[in-house]
């Protein structure tokens, strides 16, 4: 069955790859992305709308113009340090945006939504493996955004029958097999293209901070998810 499926954020390191796989996949895809993180090239699979979560008139016309089976939203601001220093932007962007494009689904009777979460959730880890039981207590403003939504989720799932999943995810590392998609940030923060920058001499150096964790040498451990 051939399903219309918007990926918000689409233009993005994540939605990009979700909307090749869709479109692979022979799915109608659409994206919504604001191209904020000015990455256009990204958005080759399927029709790409330039619009940002937050304009609801964009959202109607949208939602009035497609009838979407689902949505895969991946749309966020997500610097950790930016997010303590600007908060509003995260509350704004990552909340309010999400609030808006759920009333635009409830009101087109949309009801499918996947949403990209964070482990930064999780905040310090209790124990490992973190498991989804581990208890939620974000330490920055970013996972505490994304916490918010989680909540705002299980009562919209509750209150209006929407049908919703959260994937929590660690960082995402990995590319495109065929090469025409990879991870992309300015400023780049990931470890991985920043390691792989040092490595092509494209920057100077890379640090890794901590000396003391209680691993064989100390430095730090973290998880990551491959494609
Ligand atoms: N990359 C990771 O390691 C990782 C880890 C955990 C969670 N996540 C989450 O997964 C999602 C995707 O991450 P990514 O690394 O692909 O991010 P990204 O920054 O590459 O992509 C986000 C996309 O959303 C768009 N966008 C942002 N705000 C928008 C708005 N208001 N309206 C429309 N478009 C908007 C941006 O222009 C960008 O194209 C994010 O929600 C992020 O918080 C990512």
């Amino acid at each position: 069955m051939k399903n219309k499926i918007l990926v918000v954020g689409g233009a993005g390191y994540i939605g990009s790859h979700m909307a090749k796989m869709l479109a692979c996949d022979k799915q109608d895809v659409v994206i919504l992305d604001n191209l904020s993180t000015d990455f256009r090239h990204l958005a080759k699979y399927g029709e790409l709308i330039v619009g940002d979560l937050n304009d609801t008139h964009c959202l109607e016309n949208l939602f009035s113009t497609h009838a979407f089976n689902g949505i895969i939203h991946f749309a966020a601001n997500s610097l950790v340090g930016e997010s303590m220093t600007n908060p509003a932007k995260y509350y704004r962007n990552n909340v309010s945006g999400t609030l808006n494009l759920l009333d635009v689904m409830l009101r087109h009777n949309v009801k499918n939504l996947i949403f990209s979460s964070t482990a930064a959730t999780f905040g310090e880890p209790e124990y490992t493996p973190i498991d989804e039981k581990h208890p939620q207590n974000p330490i920055n403003t970013y996972g505490t955004s994304k916490l918010m939504v989680e909540k705002i989720l299980q009562d919209y799932v509750t209150a209006y029958g929407l049908n919703s999943v959260c994937l929590r995810y660690f960082n995402a590392c990995g590319a495109d097999p065929e090469g025409e998609l990879g991870e992309c940030h300015d400023p780049e923060t990931h470890l991985i293209p920043l390691i792989l920058q040092a490595a092509s001499g494209k920057r100077k150096a890379i640090t890794v901070f901590g000396r003391d964790y209680p691993t064989e040498d100390g430095t730090c451990i973290r998880d990551y998810i491959h494609r």
